[in-house]
């Protein structure tokens, strides 16, 4: 066996707690409602389950706003349901992963309760309290992420606190070592229960810069686009001392054996490698999610790939991700039939892949009229397109009205094409869920998939391909992104070549010889002889 680490050999499934499986009949997903379904994780073939927050919280940005890290939020159940949910997820051979939310909390923790109380509270430096400008306005042009000033003033101490999301999630002051301990206690309080790691959101935001200088403007901003686009974050994220800071929660970690630390980092590829860490002591895994924002040609694709792998620092392990609850569904941007090579793309590239909740269905956005908007950021900037209700729809277990998600009234509507469920399409030898379960089984199967090199093949039009290699096996892969007939003229092995897998899973052993013929929309794994 080789001596890669289960977060590099393993797929990660992220789930959104509010819409995976609701035990009680409130419309809303829970604890318990995971445990019960974790069979349906070990069927797919995947090795951890990422749980999105569900510690308590007020719930103005649905868990992001945590009002206390070591507990759990009525909605989603108690303490005693998430060790009986760790212990059965244990026991089936599943890695649970936590939300880690360090950058802010709510304006419901009591710390920040608190620090709000007056200029000598002692918890003032906690958070990022600033006078106002000259003029009284804001101290800087820094901006929320869901719109407007990132700056809240509170009268009755006359200062602004910095919130780069909502008014409700004021940002902590980690430059204030009280913090540090703090939030490296609450880490520990979920280490001793268990947890194999975490994923910390936006975790490139932890640091501002000293002097709170102004952004500088963004060039690409336009009329249409969300204010956050308005500036370069320069100034209010990814500052040096931020990697000290990580190097500290990695430590933390370390005392507890293999577990994992991943971070959520939205920044080009040269700024997102750096959070591997000079010496590799930053997150295992910076979150590339290279494949959202590309646009989906071959060639283009094989460049971004290319290039990540080569910034990539020795000794780094890649990851890929398609799709997240912040995000429009891999479904919904490429159609049903393209999500399937991207599911094969995700599965076949050197790298840990997420898989988001409801991508193995192949599950669309699901239009929420404005009336039933639930997004606090789409609601703050409405109409331009930023709302993240549509990927947070609830999963379907079954084709009944409510899917088997809910008795009571779900929270986001269900949506259409009730064909897409676990029930209907495991009945189905060549559904979405199936080509999902048959490409993790493959990775497993193969280390040349789960732990080989990448190589590039030079091809041309809309074909995407690349070999994997180990030890003496050799695979490779063949997709095609356009939705014509394509053919690649690749010299045969001595034995011929014979596939493995196809996107319709009804395209297996030898093939015939001359240049490789690809359906439209179709992808290949391909062994030699
Ligand atoms: C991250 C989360 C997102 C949340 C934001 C603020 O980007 O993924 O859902 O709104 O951080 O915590």
């Amino acid at each position: 066996m080789d001596d890669s680490a289960w977060w590099q050999r393993g797929a990660i499934y992220q789930i959104y707690p509010r819409s995976f499986f609701d035990s009680n009949g409130d419309g809303i997903g829970d604890l318990d409602g995971i445990r019960r379904k974790l069979g349906h994780l070990v069927e797919l073939g995947v090795d951890a389950a990422w749980i999105s927050p569900f510690f308590p919280s007020p719930m103005a940005d649905f868990g992001y706003d945590v009002a206390d890290y070591c507990g759990v939020d009525p909605l989603f159940g108690t303490l005693a349901d998430f060790d009986a949910l760790i212990a059965e997820a244990h026991r089936l051979g599943l890695r649970i992963i936590l939300d880690f939310v360090p950058n802010h909390t709510s304006d419901q923790h009591p710390w920040f309760l608190e620090s709000r109380q007056g200029r000598e509270s002692a918890k003032r430096d906690w958070y990022i309290w600033r006078d106002p400008a000259p003029d009284g306005g804001p101290p800087n042009n820094w901006m929320s992420n869901f719109g407007g000033s990132a700056w809240a003033f509170d009268a009755a101490s006359g200062q602004y606190y910095y919130h780069a999301f909502l008014r409700e999630q004021p940002d902590l002051n980690w430059r204030n070592p009280a913090v540090q301990d703090a939030m490296m206690e609450a880490l520990r309080f979920w280490l001793e229960r268990g947890v194999d790691g975490f994923r910390v959101d936006v975790i490139w935001h932890l640091v501002k810069d000293a002097l709170f200088r102004d952004n500088p403007p963004n060039p690409g901003y336009g009329p249409g686009q969300p204010d956050i686009n308005r500036f370069q974050q320069i100034r209010s994220t990814d500052q040096p001392e931020v990697f000290d800071i990580i190097a500290r929660m990695r430590a933390t970690l370390a005392a507890y054996g293999d577990r994992v630390l991943i971070g959520e980092i939205y920044l080009p590829v040269e700024r997102l490698v750096a959070y591997y860490g000079e010496r590799l002591e930053g997150v295992h895994l910076p979150f590339n999610f290279q494949l959202i924002a590309a646009s989906w040609h071959a060639r283009g694709l094989d460049e971004m790939i290319d290039e990540y792998e080569r910034a990539i620092p020795e000794g780094g392990w890649p990851n890929w991700v398609l799709g997240n609850h912040d995000q429009k569904r891999i479904a919904g941007r490429l159609g049903a039939a393209q999500a399937r090579v991207a599911a094969m793309l995700l599965l076949t590239l050197r790298g840990t892949p997420t898989i988001y909740y409801g991508d193995e269905l192949g599950l669309p956005n699901v239009p929420v009229p404005p009336e039933l908007a639930q997004d606090p950021w789409e609601k703050n900037e409405p109409g331009l397109g930023v709302g993240r209700d549509p990927a947070r729809a609830p999963m379907r277990w079954n084709d009944s009205p409510r899917a088997g998600f809910t008795t009571g009234t779900p929270w986001l509507p269900i949506g259409p094409q009730p064909e897409l469920n676990v029930a209907t399409e495991a009945a189905d030898p060549r559904s979405m869920l199936a080509l999902h379960r048959r490409l993790l089984a493959l990775r497993r199967a193969h280390p040349a998939l789960a732990v080989g090199g990448y190589e590039r093949i030079e091809a041309e039009g809309d074909l995407l391909a690349y070999r994997r290699r180990e030890g003496g096996e050799v695979l490779t892969v063949v997709l095609n992104l356009s939705a014509r007939e394509e053919s690649l003229d690749l010299p045969a092995p001595a034995g011929g070549w014979r596939c493995l897998v196809s996107t319709g899973l009804d395209r297996e052993g030898p093939e015939p010889a001359g240049p490789l013929r690809l359906r439209p929309d179709e992808g290949v794994v391909l062994a030699e002889g």
